[in-house]
């Protein structure tokens, strides 16, 4: 049976200082039990002459995140050679959380993909946005162009805010109470419509059936006031030089104020999690009472 932490139990707090070394390892139950994993001592030091690149002016002002991929940088514009020292910066990032996450997950070693790792320099606070893109509303991580197929995301965020201001999340009920909620409204994909998608290049795979039930959950939630109003929630706040470490396909979350932010994603298939019954994938074959990776052929 799936862990099923009330909102005000989601976070557990670790006192680790330090990336590569600490105490904490063999958290595998608990991040894979749908809780926050949080470290407030546990700083992302920045390097002389990089506090500059907290200012949202090396944004292209296209893209909400400067990211780093295949070790280029995207979303900033400048100089050649402050671009390379943004990378380089970012790249630091993602080193130290690919140390956190092979000593605090053992289990997972050479198994987690690392995905993008970026820089998030807006404020969360008045960023215009449609419902569906309002991460200040409760939702687990779904991307419509991005088919998962089952595959876990596994997140690694530090707060870089210089000036005392707290990032603040809002955490919600377990994911199996929220597939059994949302579970008679969710609704099969139409015939033809995955491979549909893939021929229009709205998707960058066949969107598996798991992808279509994920995107509704993702949609559903955030589209419903009364549910983002009343639904079981904490709020939770994480300082300035903090890190936390969430599977955020499970974990309902919402940013509510924040400004100045490091992320890096990790993938890991469910086969490969301790105890992968607990993987969304399972959970919403276990509600639906039906396998959820029969492509749309
Ligand atoms: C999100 O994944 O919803 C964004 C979290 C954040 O910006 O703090
Ligand atoms: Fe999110």
């Amino acid at each position: 049976m799936p862990h099923r932490p009330a909102p005000d139990d989601v976070l557990r707090t670790l006192d680790d200082a330090a990336w590569e070394h600490g105490a904490s390892t063999h958290l595998e139950h608990l991040v894979e039990g749908g809780h926050v994993l949080h470290f407030p001592r546990l700083a992302f030091a920045l390097h002389s002459g990089e506090e500059r690149f907290l200012d949202p002016a090396w944004s292209d002002g296209r893209s909400k995140n400067i990211s780093l991929r295949a070790g280029a940088v995207r979303g900033a514009r400048g100089r050649a050679e402050d671009l390379a020292a943004l990378a380089a910066m970012i790249g630091r990032y993602a080193a130290s959380a690919q140390s956190l996450v092979e000593r605090l997950f053992p289990k997972y070693r050479g198994k987690l993909r690392a995905g993008n790792a970026s820089l998030r320099p807006f404020a969360v606070e008045g960023r215009p946005s449609s419902w569906r893109k309002d991460d200040a509303r409760l939702h687990v991580d779904a991307f419509p162009s991005n088919p998962m197929a089952g595959t876990r995301l596994l997140r690694v965020f530090h707060n870089l805010n210089r000036d005392g201001k707290a990032r603040t999340w809002r955490v919600g009920e377990s994911f199996a109470d929220l597939a059994e909620r949302m579970a008679p409204r969710l609704r099969a994909p139409l015939p033809g419509s995955a491979r549909l998608l893939r021929l229009l290049g709205a998707t960058k795979a066949l969107r598996t059936p798991y992808d279509h039930m994920m995107l509704q959950l993702h949609d559903l939630a955030k589209a419903d006031l009364g549910y983002q109003r009343d639904a079981p929630q904490a709020t939770v706040d994480f300082a300035p030089g903090s890190t936390w470490v969430v599977f955020s396909d499970q974990v309902l979350h919402a940013v509510m104020r924040g400004q100045h932010m490091m992320e890096q994603t990790f993938y890991l298939d469910p086969g490969d999690q301790l105890v992968p019954g607990t993987a969304p994938l399972h959970v919403l074959e276990h509600t639906l009472g039906r396998g959820l990776l029969r492509r749309d052929a």
